[in-house]
This record gives structure tokens, sequence and C-alpha cells, in this order.
């Protein structure tokens, strides 16, 4: 039973302690879409000013929607396109602060003005990404992006 938690610490501590509900969310089940979909659901009810959080999941040479919390999504990306499609073939987090500044910027949700991408390398292959939209500008930083690694990190080292 998961009841919804009063996040009362400073950002580091608040982040803290989500990752440790993820672990322990996770660490006595190994299917996947099941460890996603609880995933998706923790980080929707701890993080704030946020619209579309969810994973897409790489397929023969694209991502596809994955378990998520939000409207519904787009459901294939390509390679390089968009910001998940340029994080999972850069390897590369992208935190971008205004996505209608970003080059083929995939609108799902017109409310999406910032977003953060983690992607997910699994013994070296692709595996996908985990995606986060927020309705405001410049919602997310450094602080956000070491912990949501972390947080990807945990999800992987489970696989
Ligand atoms: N904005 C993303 C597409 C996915 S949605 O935000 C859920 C992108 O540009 O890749």
């Amino acid at each position: 039973m998961f009841e919804q938690t009063v996040y009362s610490g400073n950002r580091y501590k608040n982040y803290e302690t989500v990752v440790q509900q993820l672990q322990a969310l996770i660490e006595d089940e190994n299917d996947v879409i099941a460890n996603l979909s609880n995933a998706s659901a923790l980080l929707n009810q701890f993080l704030d000013n946020i619209n579309w959080v969810g994973f897409y999941l790489w397929k023969e040479d694209e991502l596809v929607l994955g378990p998520f919390q939000g409207l519904p999504a787009c459901i294939r990306i390509p390679n390089g396109q968009g910001v998940c499609g340029t994080a999972i073939a850069e390897n590369k987090t992208m935190l971008v602060d205004n996505v209608h500044e970003f080059p083929g910027h995939i609108a799902c949700d017109p409310k999406s003005q910032s977003e953060i991408v983690v992607p997910m390398i699994v013994q070296g292959e692709k595996f996908g990404v985990l995606d986060i939209d927020s309705p405001i500008l410049n919602r997310f930083d450094e602080i956000d992006q070491q912990y949501l690694e972390r947080f990807v990190e945990i999800l992987i080292e489970n696989m």
C-alpha cells in the first residue's frame, strides 16, 4: 500500500526520499512494465509543475510510448528527432528551458514549455528514455538532472 507522501524537507532531502521510495517499490519485482509504471506514478505525485512524466522504450530503431502519467501522447519518436530522440541518439540528458527554442521539438501537449529527458542505456544498448514535461519555462535544473539520473540508474540496476 502506498500513501501519498508529504515531502517536507529541502529539495535534496525530498529527492533522497523519492529515490528510496523507488528502491523499495521495485526491489522485489523484475517486471519492467510494472516497475516503469510505478516509477512514473511515483514521480507524478512527487514533482510539482509537471504535466507529463513517463517513458519511451527503444524498439527496433525508434522510441515507442511506454508507461506514463498525463494526457495521451505521441506514440513513436524516430532516433535523433525531438528532445527524446536527441537524448537517446546522443546518450545525453537534455535539459530544455524553453521547448519552443529547441529545433525539432515534438509538441505532444501544447501546454508544455520546458522538458527534461534522461536516456536509459542497459548493458550498452539503447533501452529508452525518461521524459518529463512542464507547463512552465525553466522548470528543471541541475539538481533535478542529478537526481533524475540517479532515479534512472536505480531502475536500470534492477533490470
Ligand atoms: N516533447 C517530446 C515528445 C514527447 S512528449 O513530450 C510526451 C520530444 O520533443 O521528444
